[in-house]
């Protein structure tokens, strides 16, 4: 089997993912990552982050011997035959990607990298980067190689082990196939190109999502307007292979930690060669609207009118996380929208399947965390679906109607069976859907503490 000693430095959702993956095709590789307190967890198996698959790769990994953690750069690529860097390159100022993490790593280890090694930028890093690189290392000997990640989280393994291309991009085209050999058992496509465009993919692919988001919650609102279904209408567009299903579902915005970042950074660099990215504009601005387009739709549900007060109005938000299948809260469109209730004035009590109540989190303030969904529910004038967690799609609705004071649900992902909500007494209101009217009449309304045995 063809192996090479691969250093990883950076153990975040990126660098975990690709350490534990790439020793699960057969590589040696070290995982580097400056945390004390990380490095100790994993070296137990203990995966600090909510992503499917990796404890049991990490696990894996180590008892082969194929794994290692260490808290020292140096000491990752000493026989390292090619160093992946994948570190967080937050944004900036004015949506300029921050670079640091980057270059304080580089200077630590430029002198120490074996001669002849390949160096990996696999973080989403601004055009140019793998350029910036191989000027701050100033080594001859050293080739620079540009292959970003496609990797959602939730789904991190599972897209890196079954991925639908694999782009590398270097100005030297032996370094570019020494990377990609890397991942010849996963049977890709291999796109090999120059650095910069390996670089462009990444944004390109990202704001093309993000685009395609917004395009599509904006079809939904048009949708209420003119009384058509957006199930339906997706359904359709989306048997068009020049289409595709996928990422056609409306929602309260889109969000998390990479496309927000990716859109305004590509802004920034369109900006920066004096190119009007409108349309990339129009998507930003499409999605803003769209965190207050849901808080109008909530206090038309829960008042009747669009200029109803929601002050003092109790509320229960089912999901927090920005989708499901993570604990990552990082711009998350259901903070986004929670923030906009609280500045109306509304009571936010919040449940989450990958929260627990009472943990400090600033991004959660002003949110009562709740562990169960019956207690966000308590006396609450309207639920809120912010986040497709399958798991509310099975909730006890009609035990659920027992306990509000008003039986009204806001569906923003569209995630409810609205006849299942209208059986158990709920008027439901999706998006880009006719509201649907309560079926029956919902239980009689019981105090929470009596329904607790
Ligand atoms: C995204 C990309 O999908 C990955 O390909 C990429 O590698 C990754 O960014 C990255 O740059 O590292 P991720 O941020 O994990 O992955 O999240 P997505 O699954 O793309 O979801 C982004 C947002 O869009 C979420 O808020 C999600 O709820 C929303 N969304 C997604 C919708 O509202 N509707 C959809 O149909 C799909």
């Amino acid at each position: 089997m063809f192996t090479r000693s691969v250093a990883v430095i950076g153990a975040g959702y990126v660098g975990l993912t690709t350490g534990a993956c790439l020793a699960s095709l057969g590589h040696r590789v070290v995982c580097a990552d400056r945390d004390q307190a990380k490095v100790e967890q994993l070296r137990l198996g203990q995966v600090p982050i909510l992503e499917p698959r990796l404890p049991e790769l990490v696990t894996e990994g180590q008892a082969a011997g194929r794994l290692r953690f260490v808290v020292d750069a140096a000491e990752a690529v000493r026989d390292a035959e090619v160093v992946y860097l994948c570190l967080p390159t937050p944004m900036g100022v004015g949506g300029v990607a921050d670079l640091s993490a980057v270059e304080s790593v580089l200077a630590q280890i430029r002198h120490l990298l074996p001669a002849g090694c390949v160096v990996v930028n696999k973080s989403t890093v601004p055009v140019g980067t793998a350029a910036r690189t191989r000027d701050l290392l100033d080594r001859a000997d050293i080739t620079v190689v540009s292959n970003p990640e496609f990797l959602r989280e939730g789904s991190a393994v599972h897209d890196f082990l079954h991925p639908d291309r694999i782009v590398v991009g270097s100005d030297q085209q032996d370094a570019a196939e020494r990377v990609a050999a890397l991942y010849a058992r996963l049977g890709a496509p291999a796109v090999l190109t120059d650095a910069a465009s390996a670089e462009l993919v990444k944004y390109a692919a990202n704001c093309f999502l993000a685009m395609k988001l917004s395009y599509v919650n904006a079809i939904a609102e048009l949708c209420e307007r003119l009384d058509a279904n957006v199930r339906d209408v997706t359904e359709g567009m989306g048997y068009d292979r020049r289409i595709g299903q996928a990422f056609l579902s409306p929602g309260p915005g889109w969000g998390g930690s990479c496309l927000p970042k990716d859109v305004h950074a590509l802004l920034q660099v369109s900006d920066g060669a004096d190119f009007e990215f409108r349309l990339l504009r129009a998507t930003i601005d499409t999605n803003t609207r769209q965190f207050q387009r849901i808080v109008d739709k909530i206090r038309v549900a829960v008042t009747g009118n669009r200029q109803g007060s929601l002050r003092g109005v109790r509320i229960g938000l089912f999901g927090m996380t920005f989708k499901a299948g993570t604990d990552d809260l990082r711009d998350s469109p259901a903070l986004a929208v929670a923030a906009l209730l609280r500045q109306a004035g509304a009571d936010l009590a919040g449940y989450d399947p990958a929260l627990v109540a009472g943990r400090e989190q600033p991004e959660l303030r002003g949110i009562t965390v709740v562990n169960d969904p019956m207690t966000a529910a308590d006396d609450a004038s309207a639920l809120v679906v912010l986040t497709e967690w399958p798991e509310f799609r099975g909730l006890d609705w009609a035990r659920l109607a027992g306990v509000v004071a008003r039986p009204i649900v806001v569906d923003t992902r569209n995630l409810l069976d609205p006849d299942v909500a209208g059986r158990a007494g709920f008027c439901y209101h999706g998006l880009g859907t006719r509201p649907h009217e309560a079926t029956a009449t919902p239980r009689p309304r019981t105090e929470l503490a009596a329904l607790v045995p």
